[in-house]
């Protein structure tokens, strides 16, 4: 749907051949065709890929991973750069528009790039006039402690997806969002050429704007900011005890930690540990649940995903860090993982 807005604008607007929009790998944005031409994520996409016109991709800001001489906001610049060199390799004048999630979901295990990549990013496709698009389907509404991830480094993008948050995840509700400067020319040209059924349902619609005005009545973005930084240190605390999480990320309630099997090369668990949807099942088992996914394009680099509702209270967080803990004992045990220190 945002793909077919950004080429709508192009059309509308005399550049009809833009169509090509770069995306990057490890990603998700979801399971239509459509959707799945611009996912990186080879267990979702691989079995359509002859249906699939696949458009072009970067790396995800995967930095902490690279082992090299340049710091982390460095290494920022040159992923961000990479979206560069595609556009000249693709042609500049082909290319529609760039999807990103500015802060990871499943796919990437709550990913969070340098603070550099953001503000390049922009000025990159400012400069080739390619649409920016940020995927906020996860991270919006105010999970991440502001309203939009995208808020975090005051980067605009030209249009946003969001969904889960704007039901609070129970009223089937999505949302996209675009300045005037795109719907204008699109609606002197005849209108947005897409419908469903279901668009604009009233009923999903109506539990939206409860949810909005309870998370203003709560001050439930402000919430999610600090009992986010609670979760994460708490996090970080269990790595200290468990040695095969290589990797605590995320922002406000949109966290994730990595399992490794060393943490100064970074090298992934063996997969047939299967240890992704183990701690999954082990943390049910206890009463919390979690999700998780392999960040590695969905091969390997298991990971979980803590995303609490963000009503969640500082009790609440030390309950799930208890089990958390509970649950990683348990992996360990099974896993014959290492453990540093006696609980
Ligand atoms: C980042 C991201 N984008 C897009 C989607 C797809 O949303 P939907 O399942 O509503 O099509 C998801 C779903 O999990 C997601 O996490």
């Amino acid at each position: 749907m945002i793909t077919k807005l950004a080429r709508q604008w192009a059309v509308a607007t005399g550049q009809s051949n833009r169509w090509k929009v770069i995306s990057r790998f490890p990603s998700y944005h979801g399971s239509t065709l459509g959707a799945l031409a611009v996912t990186g994520y080879d267990a979702l996409t691989t079995p359509f890929a002859p249906m699939l016109r696949t458009m072009p991709k970067i790396s995800a800001p995967t930095a902490y991973l690279d082992r090299d001489d340049l710091s982390f906001e460095e290494r920022g610049i040159r992923y961000a750069n990479q979206l560069e060199s595609t556009i000249l390799d693709e042609g500049p004048e082909s290319v529609l528009g760039f999807i990103m999630e500015p802060v990871g979901g499943a796919s990437t295990g709550a990913l969070v790039a340098p603070d550099t990549y953001y503000g390049r990013v922009r000025e990159i496709c400012d400069r080739y006039g390619i649409l920016l698009i940020h995927d906020e389907v996860m991270s919006g509404a105010g999970r991440t402690g502001e309203y939009l991830a995208g808020d975090h480094w005051a980067c605009r993008p030209d249009i946003v997806a969001m969904a889960k948050g704007l039901g609070a995840g129970y009223a089937p509700l999505g949302a996209m969002i675009a300045s005037d400067r795109l719907v204008a020319p699109i609606m002197e040209a005849g209108g947005f050429a897409h419908g469903y059924t279901y668009a604009g349902n009233p009923l999903a619609c109506a539990a939206g704007v409860a949810v909005l005005a309870e998370i203003d009545r709560l001050d439930l973005v402000a919430n999610a900011a600090s009992m986010g930084i609670r979760l994460k240190d708490g996090l970080r605390i269990l790595a200290t005890r468990y040695p095969f999480i290589g990797d605590v990320r995320g922002k406000g309630l949109l966290l994730a930690a990595e399992f490794v099997s060393d943490r100064e090369t970074m090298e992934p668990l063996p997969t047939h540990l299967n240890a992704y949807s183990r701690v999954v099942e082990l943390a049910y088992e206890r009463g919390l649940i979690i999700y998780s996914r392999r960040t590695r394009g969905g091969s390997a680099g298991d990971h979980f995903l803590v995303c609490p509702p963000m009503i969640v209270t500082a009790d609440e967080v030390d309950t799930i860090l208890n089990v958390i803990d509970d649950t990683l004992s348990a992996l360990a045990n099974e896993l014959h993982l290492p453990v540093e220190a006696a609980r």
